[in-house]
């Protein structure tokens, strides 16, 4: 049977940052196979699966009656956490919307600022955003991997509620956790850095983070 996530792909990285036996709320769910393939792998007991849209949430309803895991698997319409309770959840996923848009569900939910809760982001766009504002607000990344799918390339990341506020850099940000030793992040950065590299173009602030950017690739390349 074909997996229901790809192997490699965008949301497996999500998978696999989900702790094993958490109670998984899954923000803007839509197909419901993050809380899908983790029930069915048997690495969740039970989850949440939550959309701002009934469209998606009817799609994600089928789904999981199709996989016979309408006992496990909740769905409820919520726009972000507004309709989550903070005891309801300990693992977090947002994935498959803009870095601005993430940033403003976590912003409007202050509970999530709870040592215990892991939050699982996957960012489309403005990732670099995301990890400033995660880093200011006193969280910390755990953990952050990038994948090539579809002819794209993404990036996933952890983080933790510590308290402990720091600022950073956006060449910093843009880079975040990534182990530039994997191919893979390498050519998330380089994709990056040609985004830059147009922005700068407008705005020569952005010659900074560009040159930030190609002295570190150039590093990991040339060793
Ligand atoms: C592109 S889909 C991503 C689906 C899935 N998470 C993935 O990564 O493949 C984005 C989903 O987020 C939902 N969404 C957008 N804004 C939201 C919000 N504020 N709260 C909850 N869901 C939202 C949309 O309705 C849509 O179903």
């Amino acid at each position: 049977m074909t997996p229901i996530l790809k192997p490699d792909g965008r949301l497996h990285l999500c998978a696999d940052m989900v702790r094993r036996g958490s109670r998984l709320a899954d923000i803007g769910t839509d197909h419901g196979y993050l809380p899908i393939a983790l029930c069915l792998e048997g690495k969740i007991p039970s989850a949440l699966a939550c959309d701002i849209n009934p469209m998606p949430l009817k799609s994600a309803q089928e789904n999981i009656a199709r996989y016979g895991l309408s006992n496990k698997i909740q769905t409820r319409l919520s726009d972000g956490l507004k309709a989550v309770r903070p005891e309801e959840t300990n693992d977090i996923a947002i994935a498959g919307m803009g870095g601005e848009l993430i940033r403003d569900i976590l912003a409007s939910a202050e509970w999530v600022k709870d040592e215990t809760k892991k939050l699982i982001l996957q960012p489309m766009t403005h990732h670099e955003d995301l990890v400033l504002w995660l880093y200011e607000n006193g969280f910390m990344i755990t953990a952050q991997k990038a994948a090539f799918d579809e002819g794209k390339y993404y990036t996933a990341l952890s983080a933790c509620y510590t308290g402990e506020k720091r600022t950073h850099s956006l060449s910093f940000a843009v880079v975040g956790m990534l182990d530039l030793e994997e191919k893979v992040s390498r050519w998330f950065i380089r994709r990056c850095l040609q985004n830059y590299r147009n922005k700068s173009k407008g705005d020569p602030s952005f010659l900074r983070v560009v040159n930030d950017l190609e002295e570190l690739l150039q590093r990991y390349e040339y060793q």
